[in-house]
């Protein structure tokens, strides 16, 4: 008996050994790939004039075309969104809204707010039912879903401000590309199939984007009423979308939807210039977008943080690496979820967040060895006087101006719904607001007053948008789609040039890992820590959820990196989007 007891146990003992030796190859055979990928493509594209780097080939064309004209970096950002709202239709667009960080060649920095907006007839309880409990989806699909565009009017101020060309000339190539038609990428061809039945389900009329067979890479699409539309901006300006045609179909189709925005919030809609988040970081200055969006303040925090700790001696993507980012993590969004919110509203406490005395208090509450519960992990506390779509583009220009713009409709193709009669999606960004305190929205982020609906007002936002200067010149241009994830997928693009000195092109292309106090979970991308690294971490008291699919990745990096030449090296995201596209000259 004795003896059967011990073979059961020592069979048992093979199988989870043998489970485990297979679970630690597999590891090690993702790694072993990403590291290969790495090899394959060290270095970006590189170029002297100029470099766009964005998510469609032909907007980063686009983008070139204009810089070749003697447009300088801002022409090129404003021909780009708009040539993305017709190439790249699930997060390019006119219907949403976006943050411009920028830097012109002789050194001025700021930063232009175009974020959508809560309608005027918003209110707190719009998406709770009558027991107070949050509708599912209903801050997500339909016209209930939707912001007020800013998209259009930031176009039009970014061109006033800091363009050269005529804002004519900059919209033309969107326009034309819709009335030519757009071959579809593969990437594409499955996206609207995908979408396809949501299309169906949330629009009253069939959407010309929807067809009977499904749509094959290489198929034409026209995009003719989207064609009319923006000749309509072209030859009116802001009136061109907030008012006239585009107006009264906008407000026709979230009327029929029973959304609330009316003619008056679309000539209400203004963007607005706003001083940027600007603070130093080792040997460089950082420029970000600050509230409302998160992502200026929360990559500060972490890139001050991270000053004191040997990410450099670590190596990257080493479990001290990534458990000690993880426990910054933890904390910034932590803080992210009571303090953040549209500035215009709230009162946003950014000194103190940033402050050198408030960072390190929260610093010394991290133990090296093991990690922090999230229930353990509170917003700290402020001395009370002081106060999974987007899309991002990186532009500069021959005389050293930059522009960082992150774009959105939020999700995918954002509410699903179309314009008809005006060819555009409209963003399903109200569900970036706290719909209720505690209750996660898309990406799991919880918020409670800072960022209750308001009428008029703009929900918070991940995106970072990011300029760095090196000895008072121009560095790195950076950003990245990914909702929550935006915030560390930047952060970890920057610790890979300026801890680990990798190229750009490596530091975009290495694997990443993102954690944001909830859930309490670090998500890895396929390959990106070793698995010894990944036992290491799990020993702290780390779960680990790792990626399922090469495609699952954690953000979207488009970046350009200033060599010692001078010259630009332009990095896009090669591993998820085969669209993505780094185009200099
Ligand atoms: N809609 C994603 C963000 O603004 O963070």
């Amino acid at each position: 008996m004795k003896k059967t007891i011990r073979r059961i146990l020592a069979s048992a003992a093979i199988i989870v050994l043998s489970g485990v030796m297979i679970v630690f190859a597999v590891n090690f055979w993702y790694h072993y790939q990403v590291l290969e990928i790495l090899e394959e493509r060290p270095q970006g594209v590189i170029a002297a004039h100029g470099m766009v780097v964005s998510a469609h080939p032909l907007a980063s064309k686009t983008g070139i075309d204009i810089l070749k004209q003697g447009g300088n970096a801002f022409d090129a950002a404003i021909a780009v969104q708009f040539a993305l709202a017709v190439v790249y239709p699930s997060a390019g667009n006119i219907g949403g809204g976006g943050f411009l960080v920028y830097r012109t060649g002789d050194g001025q920095v700021g930063s232009l707010d175009f974020r959508e907006k809560a309608p005027l007839k918003a209110h707190r309880t719009m998406y709770l039912d009558k027991r107070g409990n949050p509708i599912p989806r209903l801050s997500l699909d339909g016209a209930l879903a939707v912001g007020v565009p800013g998209t259009v009017d930031g176009m039009v101020q970014i061109a006033g401000k800091l363009g050269s060309l005529p804002f004519a000339d900059l919209i033309q190539p969107a326009i034309n590309l819709a009335r030519d038609g757009v071959l579809l990428t593969e990437k594409q061809a499955n996206g609207y199939n995908l979408a396809r039945e949501a299309f169906l389900k949330l629009n009253p009329h069939r959407p010309y984007v929807v067809r009977d067979e499904p749509w094959q890479a290489g198929a034409r699409l026209v995009h003719a009423d989207l064609a009319e539309t923006l000749e309509r901006i072209r030859d009116r300006g802001r009136e061109g979308f907030y008012g006239g045609k585009t107006a009264a179909l906008l407000v026709a189709e979230i009327t029929r939807g029973g959304g609330l925005i009316s003619l008056e919030d679309l000539a209400a809609y203004r963007s607005v210039w706003r001083e940027p988040i600007v603070g130093s970081y080792r040997s460089t200055t950082v420029i970000s977008m600050p509230p409302p969006s998160s992502g200026g303040i929360a990559l500060l925090q972490l890139l001050k943080a991270s000053e004191a700790v040997s990410f450099k001696t670590f190596g990257h993507n080493d479990d001290r690496s990534v458990h000690m980012m993880t426990e910054l993590e933890r904390r910034v969004y932590a803080d992210r979820a009571v303090f953040l919110g549209d500035p215009d509203y709230y009162e946003v406490p950014v000194r103190s967040l940033l402050s050198d005395q408030y960072l390190a208090g929260r610093m010394s509450t991290i133990d090296p060895d093991q990690k922090t519960d999230s229930t353990e992990v509170r917003a700290g506390t402020l001395p009370p006087a002081e106060s999974r779509e987007t899309t991002h583009f990186s532009v500069v220009d021959r005389w050293g101006n930059a522009a960082a713009i992150t774009t959105t409709l939020n999700g995918g193709y954002g509410s699903k719904v179309f314009v008809e009669g005006a060819g555009f999606l409209l963003n399903n960004e109200m569900d970036d607001f706290s719909i209720k305190p505690g209750v996660p929205n898309m990406y799991g982020l919880v918020g409670g007053e800072a960022n209750a609906i308001e009428p008029g007002k703009r929900m918070l936002s991940s995106m970072t948008p990011t300029i760095l200067e090196k000895d008072g010149r121009l560095f790195m241009v950076v950003g990245t789609p990914g909702g929550s994830t935006i915030i560390t997928s930047v952060y970890q693009t920057i610790l890979n040039v300026v801890e680990h000195g990798m190229t750009m092109q490596q530091a975009v292309s290495s694997g990443r890992v993102h954690s944001q106090w909830l859930p309490d979970q670090i998500v890895i991308e396929k390959g990106a820590m070793g698995p010894m690294e990944m036992l290491q971490l799990a020993l702290k008291g780390h779960t680990l959820k790792v990626y399922p699919s090469f495609k699952s990745t954690l953000g979207r990096v488009a970046a350009i990196l200033v060599q010692p030449d001078g010259r630009y090296e332009g990095a896009a995201d090669y591993r998820r989007g085969v669209d993505d596209t780094a185009a200099g000259y």
